[in-house]
């Protein structure tokens, strides 16, 4: 059999609302410079966000109320925003449509199809084993069938283009762990169809947030990628530090600003802002006898985050003028996923029995 000489990348965007830096330098950077190496499919998971998108609801009701508000999203207005963003932001931020194939999940429904092939081979005790799964319900979140069987489904989507390569955050890798076994657990039934799709992780895979822990959005410690103005500037000066004195010296490496810094800024740039750290009251005389303190290294973080995210900002706002563009893009992406779907289904009927494609 000839073998494909480009590998088969796949990731999946969740629309769960703005973007924040922890995203970019986490995934959505590696995804933009994969495109580049293989045929990449990069799609806006959408059917997964119908799992949480009650809660999504509940929880902007909940926050209108308290703010004195008497309107708020509906769930579906959340999803079409959501969907929306997502589409916009991936390609302000470089995804490039003749590269990759970008598309809505719900716009591939063989995924859906494949979700039910696979959970006919799937235990219930992989799926409880699940840690994404115990954490929400540990939250207390009541569990539906949905949001239990979320890994059948991503294993549906990473199997239905038949990837190798799933470039993902750290918490993604018991989910890749889940797919290979339920790709497995296919092959050893009904004979081989699916590779086994191996995880790749980013370098800088944990970013940390503005107080210090995981940068998420559940935490409220974001920075957005595309925030701008004083939304940027709140966030940045809200950055936890600890309480040197101005004067004294402070320690690069265990502060919240520096870590942000390290991904934005160049190696100069980090060598002189670790000695400011190291030596506050070098440059008394320039500075006005100021030394130099947190305020300084979140000046200095705020500036280099505007520019760096700058292209894209502008990008961005060009492209929320041309809606048409963008679904254009997304119907495309949908097309060249769905001849690889429907191929893959072919050899899952026909491999469990079935004609290889349903009467139409
Ligand atoms: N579960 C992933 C997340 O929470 C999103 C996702 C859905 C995904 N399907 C996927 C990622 C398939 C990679 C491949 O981020």
């Amino acid at each position: 059999m000839p073998q494909p000489v480009r590998k088969r990348v796949l990731s999946g965007v969740q629309s769960s609302g703005k973007l924040h830096i922890g995203n970019y330098f986490g995934a959505i950077r590696q995804h933009i410079a994969l495109q580049e190496q293989g045929d990449a499919f990069y799609f806006i998971a959408d059917y997964h966000a119908l799992t949480s998108l009650k809660e999504a609801e509940a929880k902007e009701a909940d926050a209108a109320q308290k703010a004195g508000k008497t309107t708020w999203r509906s769930a579906k207005e959340i999803l079409a925003a959501n969907v929306r963003d997502a589409a916009l932001d991936y390609l302000a931020l470089g995804l490039d449509p003749a590269k990759a194939a970008f598309y809505r999940q719900s716009d591939v429904p063989e995924v859906t199809e494949l979700a039910w092939f696979l959970a006919t081979v799937t235990g219930m005790g992989l799926l409880e084993r699940a840690h994404s799964f115990k954490d929400k319900v540990a939250k207390g979140i009541t569990p539906g069938l949905g949001l239990f069987t979320y890994p059948v489904l991503m294993a549906a989507d990473i199997l239905i283009v038949r990837a190798d390569v799933v470039p993902v955050g750290k918490d993604q890798v018991q989910h890749l762990e889940m797919t290979r076994d339920i790709a497995g657990y296919f092959n050893n039934a009904y004979g081989h169809v699916f590779p086994e799709p191996r995880e790749l992780l980013g370098e800088s895979a944990v970013v940390p947030g503005t107080d210090g822990q995981k940068m998420s959005k559940s935490y409220g410690n974001t920075i957005e990628i595309f925030a701008e103005g004083k939304a940027l500037k709140s966030a940045v000066m809200g950055i936890v530090t600890d309480s040197t004195p101005l004067e004294e010296p402070k320690n690069p490496e265990t502060c919240n600003v520096f870590a942000l810094t390290k991904l934005v800024a160049t190696t100069d740039e980090l060598t002189r802002l670790a000695d400011q750290y190291k030596n506050p009251i070098q440059d008394a005389d320039t500075r006005k006898g100021r030394a130099f303190g947190y305020g300084d290294a979140k000046q200095f973080l705020l500036g280099k985050l505007d520019g760096y995210f700058a292209a894209a900002r502008a990008r961005r706002k060009e492209l929320e003028t041309n809606p048409e563009r963008v679904e254009e893009v997304l119907k495309d992406g949908a097309r060249r996923a769905r001849a690889e779907a429907r191929a893959t289904m072919a050899m899952v009927r026909g491999a469990v029995g079935m004609s290889s494609a349903p009467a139409s």
